[in-house]
């Protein structure tokens, strides 16, 4: 059995693209520049963003965190965070930006992502990516199934032909995921299934997948007789689980019960450690690829 190292694989990539960054400001062209938007205090986002911004300076990035308050007492308003969208989208210094997820409540989503500047939307949550991407066309990819799929190729892992099962049909991974497998060509060609809560029999089809994806943030969902004897799984799965035992209080929980599942897998990614290292440096490689569009415009 492998374990699919995350974090070591991401650590690579992160060296991979900062001698491409060092490589780019040899010759006189500008550090890639990420800036995230914050809104709030969930504790998660609190965490992702850290991650994010730490990981930029490992690839010698620039990186700006726009933190924006918002309580029950004083709700952060649409138009003000729209109106930091859009300078986000008129300031030439930022190649690409992201607002963090999830919202407040009371926050319109789907218009705050309609409102990023396709070129510049590095998670690829706009609809002009999320169409070019579901048709093959060149696109910012959304980052967490990127990084599985590149997660998958460096350790060897193909899908041509692969019976590949998702469990969990959400924008940010099912969707993308399924659209990225089943495209033709390197890392694609795959037969694709994807499950949600309204699947019948979930049992019988999770059993039939070479690689089994499990994408639906239920903690220890996917359990050892879900699972045939060789297959790769893909634990999507990080919700926070109050652990005493630890000094933040919690411990990252996945959706696959790996101490019951491993022993039948040929390959499986631990959390954490597996896709969440992979999902901040997919990020990363967005970002570059966006100042390296925008260098013929500069
Ligand atoms: N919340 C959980 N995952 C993500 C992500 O990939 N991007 C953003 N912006 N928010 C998230």
């Amino acid at each position: 059995m492998t374990i699919l190292d995350g974090k070591a694989a991401a650590a690579d990539i992160k060296a991979e693209i900062a001698k491409e960054v060092a490589r780019r400001t040899e010759q006189g062209l500008k550090r890639p520049h990420l800036a995230a938007i914050l809104v709030g205090h969930d504790g998660g986002s609190e965490t992702y963003v850290a991650s994010k911004v730490k990981a930029c300076g490992e690839c010698g990035f620039d990186s700006t965190l726009i933190r924006l308050e918002s309580t029950d007492d004083a709700p952060l308003s649409q138009d003000e965070l729209m109106a930091r969208v859009q300078e986000l989208n008129d300031n030439p210094d930022i190649d690409g930006f992201i607002v963090q997820l999830p919202l407040p409540r009371h926050i319109d989503e789907q218009a705050v992502i309609e409102a990023i500047r396709p070129d510049k939307d590095v998670d690829g949550f706009h609809p002009v990516n999320v169409g070019r991407q579901s048709i093959g066309l060149p696109c910012f990819h959304s980052a967490t199934p990127a990084g599985i799929v590149e997660l998958l190729r460096r350790n060897g892992i193909t899908t041509k032909g692969k019976r590949v099962v998702i469990v969990g049909r959400s924008n940010i991974v099912g969707k993308p995921l399924a659209a990225m497998l089943m495209q033709k060509g390197d890392m694609g060609d795959a037969t694709v299934t994807v499950c949600h809560s309204a699947t019948p029999n979930l049992v019988d089809v999770t059993r039939q997948a070479d690689i089994l994806v499990a994408a639906m943030g239920r903690p220890g969902f996917i359990t050892a007789d879900m699972v045939s004897d060789g297959v790769t799984v893909v634990d999507v799965g990080t919700t926070r689980v109050p652990d005493a035992t630890r000094k933040s209080g919690f411990r990252l929980c996945g959706d696959v019960d790996f101490a019951a599942v491993s022993p039948k897998c040929e390959a499986i990614t631990p959390v954490p450690g597996g896709v969440g290292p992979m999902t901040i440096v997919s990020l990363m490689m967005n970002t570059l690829e966006a100042a390296r569009r925008h260098d013929a415009n500069r």
